[in-house]
């Protein structure tokens, strides 16, 4: 296992709702965290097939244009009744064909696909931190729960307002960012590659 040493470290993501969760989770570990975009560096496109994969791809792009190590997320959410998908296509569930997203949309087109009584699904986090020499670090984090139609709250970002955790009434959208990284695949993930972090 690679430990990081102190000093700077940039997060992989143009997702501004995954940002803010890292800004919070990075908080009491010293570094100074730069965004990708800051840097000006390039979103590289996810082809990998995994959610490890594309972790990996997203934060050793970032860290090999930087020269500084990267943290990077894939994740997504996988419905149980469609064998797991979005999965690895999450994001692309949402996108329209003009290049935006809609999450209300990809939310529905869930709720109109899985047939099942039970609606299990689970959030599911890979996180990847890499270096500029290519060594990459792994983390995995999960949160099962079931979906709700119509999404419930305004909180969180992209599927929240659909998934609630197993335990919960409320769903993710309905929940300050703090109550979230109690049950969060994310925050679960995080936990999981702290012992690498200063
Ligand atoms: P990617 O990791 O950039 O490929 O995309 C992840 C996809 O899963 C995006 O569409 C996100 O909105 C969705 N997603 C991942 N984590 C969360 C979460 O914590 N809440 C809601 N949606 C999420």
């Amino acid at each position: 296992m690679r430990r990081l040493a102190p000093g700077r470290l940039v997060l992989a993501t143009h997702n501004a709702g995954k940002a803010r969760e890292f800004a919070a989770l990075l908080a009491p570990h010293g570094l100074e965290v730069v965004s990708a975009a800051s840097l000006g560096l390039p979103e590289p496109e996810e082809t990998g097939e995994t959610f490890a994969a594309n972790a990996a791809l997203k934060a050793l792009a970032a860290a090999r244009a930087s020269g500084l190590p990267a943290l990077a997320d894939d994740s997504g959410l996988e419905v149980a009744a469609l064998g797991g998908a979005p999965g690895v296509r999450t994001a692309d569930w949402a996108m329209l064909p003009g290049g935006g997203r809609d999450y209300g949309a990809a939310m529905a087109r869930i709720a109109r696909e899985d047939a099942s009584a039970e609606r299990r699904c689970a959030f599911v986090a890979v996180l990847a931190l890499a270096w500029p020499d290519g060594h990459v670090e792994h983390a995995k984090g999960h949160c099962e729960g079931h979906w709700v139609a119509p999404p419930r709250g305004t909180l969180g970002f992209g599927y929240d307002p659909m998934f609630v955790p197993d335990g919960e009434a409320r769903s993710f959208g309905e929940m300050a960012p703090e109550e979230k990284a109690r049950f969060s695949h994310r925050a679960r993930a995080f936990a999981a590659l702290a012992a690498r972090l200063p």
